[in-house]
């Protein structure tokens, strides 16, 4: 049966990247909320930021060890979810710290070639619409491939139920769209990447 070969395929590997390193981040809500979206779609690792040092070239021959295990997790992804918070209309600083350690030193870009869903909430009536505009402008300089379309995601105190879901339907229907969408794309590109590293 064509089902039973599709099922004992490996899922999947995804990397989480939150772009807060705050303790009680709604963006680190929603990545949480998102994944369970992707729930036997996928397999979900969390990749940590907030312990990166802030990026030195200096250090770039002796990489810190906080900055190898990330550069390892990415490595090890075969796609990258991005959920991040706006930073004075930008990209957080935090984000863009593990960006720069994540396609350093020369040569060993962590970043090229693996498929993104950059996504986002915020407060504001745009929902972060502009540091996901700089990030994938950053991300496709850096050779990722990303997910079409456009995740904005306006904050508002039900977003995520106590169960940790996303709790209102239209906007559950939306995102689970985006992250059926990414399931595919990944694995799609998934077999294409492995060959080409192997
Ligand atoms: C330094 C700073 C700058 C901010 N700039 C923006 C902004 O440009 N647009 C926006 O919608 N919210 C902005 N906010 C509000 C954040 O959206 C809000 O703090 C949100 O909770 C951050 O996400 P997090 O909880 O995942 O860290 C800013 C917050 C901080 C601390």
């Amino acid at each position: 049966m064509l089902s039973s070969t599709h099922s004992s395929a490996p899922l999947p590997r995804i990397a989480v990247v939150v772009g807060s390193n705050r303790r009680d981040s709604i963006n680190r809500k929603l990545a949480q909320a998102l994944v369970r979206l992707g729930a036997g779609k996928f397999e979900a690792a969390f990749a940590r930021i907030d312990d990166l040092p802030m990026f030195n070239q200096d250090i770039e021959s002796n990489l810190p060890p906080e900055v190898v295990r990330f550069k390892n997790e990415l490595a090890r992804a075969d796609g990258v979810l991005i959920v991040t918070p706006e930073h004075d209309r930008s990209i957080p600083a935090a984000l863009k710290n593990a960006i720069d350690w994540g396609a350093r030193p020369w040569g060993k870009n962590a970043w090229i070639g693996k498929p993104a869903f950059i996504t986002g909430t915020s407060p504001g009536a745009i929902g972060s619409a502009l540091a996901q505009q700089h990030l994938r402008s950053v991300m496709t300089g850096l050779g990722m491939i990303l997910l079409g379309g456009e995740a904005y995601v306006t904050f508002k105190p039900d977003l995520i139920n106590e169960h940790g879901n996303i709790g209102d339907d239209n906007t559950k229907k939306f995102l689970a769209d985006f992250v059926d969408r990414f399931a595919g794309f990944v694995t799609a590109l998934a077999p294409a990447r492995q060959a080409s590293a192997a």
